[in-house]
């Protein structure tokens, strides 16, 4: 079985963050995202990675390499533009030929890997086999119903009256057969090519369809909170590791991860929190569920449940940060300049809450 992981697309509900970064980059308890869907595809024995691109590969070909690191070996695929996720399947029929394959969606975070149901799909004998999650919303996701048999009758993307709580979570598992349906599609109404239809498709044709509805952890990290929420649940699983310096005023407690080259000097951290390589924290306390990312300084601020990109600065912020996702190189700072004022210098579709 081969590997199609999805990491071209758009983005625009974690702007500005991906206004011109890779979604599928965004990092999780300091690891992009991507890297988490990467790493369950080698857990399951899939190590031939196709990688769809799109506007952002340069970034994501930085990040992956050849594959070598995951112990997989990765094929780049160049989307012509994001026309749908069946689209991207057209774009890798000429790598994926007639080999069954597992189509990742590189902004999905799940919980407990997918061994189990690689395994599965490898035993039965099945046009598609799709994962379910029951979801109090299903109105922006992909849903399916099914019939007294547990078989799935429909599928509807991102249905306007909630017909489902069943959603389609983004690993799909494929055989040869959906080839035949891609090229039938007709674009959608938000214009794209949808994996719904597809796997509508297999089912009005004849095929069969498999689908398994799982209770593992799933997030879709298309916005902020969801991003937080992996990352809570990442950190959740953190073991203490202590590679860099802490000093004897500063206190660690729980589950704590100091990279190589950070120092905490004078300040309190509360775990599960990670401090990434070549950060400094003064005087500062860092509370639970919180992920800084490398080369950041962090002086006189308190900061929990949030997400910190590399290169950040955060100095004498007397409020406490708490929820926040903030990009690479920020910097947010008391000001001692007069007129006492909030000035900002934010990218477009930013968001700040003041107290
Ligand atoms: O997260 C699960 C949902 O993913 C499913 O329930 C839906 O049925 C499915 O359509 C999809 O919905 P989204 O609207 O969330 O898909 P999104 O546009 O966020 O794209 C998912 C990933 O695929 C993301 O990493 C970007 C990438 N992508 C997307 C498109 C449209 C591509 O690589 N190429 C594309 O053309």
């Amino acid at each position: 079985m081969k590997g199609l992981v999805l990491a071209g697309g758009k983005g625009s509900r974690l702007r500005p963050l991906t206004a011109t970064g890779a979604k599928q980059l965004v990092p999780v308890a300091n690891k992009p995202v991507l890297f988490y869907a990467l790493e369950q595809l080698v857990a399951a024995g899939v190590t031939e990675i196709g990688i769809i691109t799109g506007d952002t590969a340069d970034q994501v070909m930085s990040a992956v390499g050849n594959g070598e690191a995951f112990g997989a070996s990765v094929t780049y695929l160049q989307q012509s533009a994001p026309l749908g996720l069946a689209h991207a399947i057209i774009t890798a029929e000429p790598w994926l030929g007639d080999s069954p394959f597992c189509m990742f969606l590189g902004d999905n975070f799940l919980g407990g890997g997918i061994v189990p149901y690689a395994d599965r799909f490898r035993q039965e004998h099945c046009a598609a086999h799709i994962l379910l999650r029951r979801v109090d919303d299903a109105s922006s996701l992909g849903v399916a119903v099914l019939n007294g048999d547990g078989r799935v009758v429909k599928l509807v993307e991102k249905p306007r009256e909630p017909i489902s709580d069943l959603a389609v979570i983004g690993v799909y598992f494929f055989g040869p057969e959906v080839h035949e349906i891609t090229p039938t599609l007709k674009p959608s109404a938000r214009g794209e090519l949808e994996i719904t239809d597809a796997i509508q498709g297999l089912i009005d044709a004849g095929h069969a369809v498999h689908a398994q509805t799982i209770a593992d952890d799933w997030i879709d990290t298309g916005k902020k909170d969801d991003m937080l929420e992996a990352n809570r649940l990442v950190l959740g699983g953190l073991q203490r590791r202590i590679d860099g310096t802490v000093d004897a005023d500063s206190t660690l407690v729980g589950p704590v991860v100091i990279e190589v080259g950070a120092s905490v000097l004078g300040s309190t951290v509360r775990g599960p929190a990670v401090i990434g390589a070549g950060t400094t924290v003064q005087d500062a306390y860092i509370g639970p569920f919180t992920a800084i990312g490398p080369g950041c300084e962090l002086s006189g601020c308190e900061i929990e449940n949030s997400i910190l990109l590399e290169g950040c600065v955060v100095r004498n912020v007397e409020r406490r940060i708490a929820d926040s996702l903030i990009g690479r190189e920020v910097v947010v700072e008391r000001s001692p300049l007069r007129p006492q004022a909030i000035r900002l210098m934010l990218g477009d579709h930013s968001r700040v809450d003041v107290v």
